[in-house]
């Protein structure tokens, strides 16, 4: 059985280095031995010589790098220092960063210059849907131009979230229906496979994001088929977020 993915984006958060810890500690404390869920933390970039300490029931994330390995580019995060911290994950095009002006063709640069050594984790996904379906084309637009030219290998890792701008943080409409994420994850799929083929995208995995909680879970993975969750708000709620965990662990 493929094992769900629980992804927590801490974003910002928290603000200081002791209570990234806490919350951590608070997290792993309540968790059991994980047989159906991987889990993976995305803290700020400054957390990780701590935080690695306490990833033994989780691994740790990036919330974005750079697309040099390294060299003289002030504020960036480069390659090199995610592998020094042995990180595996690092999310890409966060609605977040692209409301700061990254575009698919950073993002596309970004992925190519990823060793397969780190899972890119690509979220997409629309600001509104409207009655003619053109969020569909955009959505579309997104998968094609952020996986322009890239070997066929990273296929085999990479992971797709999608999260719709309006079911995300605390401005959010309302979440995704399990419906609306299982169509769009047959849509992202026929995208992908028109253009790599169906053999080299039958591994991708495809989860959802946009206000995740304990009592939504179920839903998108039973009838919507999801390969799991990028997590925000409720990651930074230790109970919550090991609720999430726990309903994701126990459903049959
Ligand atoms: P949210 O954020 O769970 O707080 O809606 C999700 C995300 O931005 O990844």
């Amino acid at each position: 059985m493929n094992k769900k993915l629980i992804i927590a984006n801490f974003k910002t958060n928290p603000s200081s280095l002791k209570e990234a810890i806490k919350l951590t500690k608070e997290i792993i404390k309540n968790l059991k031995t994980l047989k159906k869920t991987n889990l993976i933390i995305c803290p700020p970039f400054v957390y990780f010589s701590e935080l690695k300490k306490l990833a033994r029931k989780f691994k740790l994330g990036a919330q974005n790098v750079f697309y040099k390995d390294n060299g003289a580019f002030t504020g960036e995060i480069g390659v090199d220092i995610l592998k020094d911290f042995k990180i595996e994950y690092v999310i890409l095009g966060h609605s977040e960063r692209r409301e700061l002006g990254e575009t698919n063709q950073d993002i596309n640069k970004k992925i190519k210059n990823l060793p397969f050594s780190i899972i890119p984790i690509l979220c997409i996904g629309e600001r509104q849907r409207d009655e003619n379906h053109e969020y569909l084309n955009f959505v579309q637009t997104q998968i094609e131009e952020c996986l322009e030219g890239i070997n066929k290998r990273v296929l085999e890792n990479l992971i797709i979230a999608y999260e719709p701008i309006w079911a995300i943080g605390k401005d959010a409409i309302r979440e995704a229906t399990a419906l609306e994420f299982r169509e769009m994850k047959i849509f992202i799929k026929k995208i992908l496979t028109l253009k790599f083929g169906a053999k080299n995208v039958s591994k991708v995995r495809i989860i959802y994001g946009g206000s995740v909680n304990e009592n939504n879970v179920i839903d998108f993975v039973k009838e919507g088929e999801s390969d799991g969750f990028l997590v925000g708000r409720a990651s930074l709620d230790a109970k919550k977020f090991v609720q999430i965990i726990n309903n994701v662990e126990n459903f049959k």
